[in-house]
């Protein structure tokens, strides 16, 4: 029989809060965030792409950052995560008020096939967060290593730049 049947795993539990929910999970064995995430939660808004911190399909923020979960320990995990799931507010009356990111994506047609999406609005919500009013060449830069093999990278560029201009606009009413 293969040696791998006979392991046992410390179920020691550690508190995860993804998306403003508490949840507990078992730290063994080790595994990446993205696994969790995806195979045990069902959150699969985020997605696997390369599984080596290349391309950006994995994006999730920790503790507003945004970070590669396929190559995030899962128990070296300390912060509050955020997924594309839980990227959009529910208002009082219960209705989802999208973040401007996704709400450009989806008025620009963004998305071809979409699987580099989910990772492309959280690495851009993250970046407008720290840098609300970008030019055109942060906007490139922060994007840049996320990666489109549809070749969107126009497209996401200029959605980017009218979600800074929307979050501009609304702090400006907001005054
Ligand atoms: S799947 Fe994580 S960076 Fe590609
Ligand atoms: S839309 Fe297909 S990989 Fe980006």
């Amino acid at each position: 029989m293969n040696d791998n049947y006979n392991l046992t795993w410390d179920q020691e539990i550690m508190k995860l809060t993804i998306n403003g929910t508490e949840y507990d999970i078992a730290q063994e064995p080790p595994r990446p965030l993205l696994w969790v995430l995806r195979d045990e939660l069902g959150l699969t808004g985020t997605k696997f792409g390369c599984g080596a911190g290349f391309c950006g399909a994995c994006t999730v923020h920790i503790d507003g950052e945004a970070v590669r979960s396929c190559v995030t320990p899962l128990t070296t995990v300390t912060g509050e995560i955020r997924t594309i799931e839980g990227l959009s507010l529910i208002a009082e009356d219960g209705t989802i008020q999208l973040h401007p990111v996704q709400q450009a994506f989806l008025d620009d047609q963004v998305p071809q096939c979409s699987w580099c999406m989910s990772g492309q609005m959280m690495t851009a919500a993250a970046f407008l967060a720290k840098n609300p009013a970008p030019t055109e060449k942060e906007i490139v830069e922060a994007m840049s290593e996320n990666y489109c093999r549809c070749g969107c990278y126009f497209r996401v560029k200029n959605a980017v730049a009218k979600a800074a201009q929307q979050m501009t606009v609304k702090e400006e009413t907001a005054v």
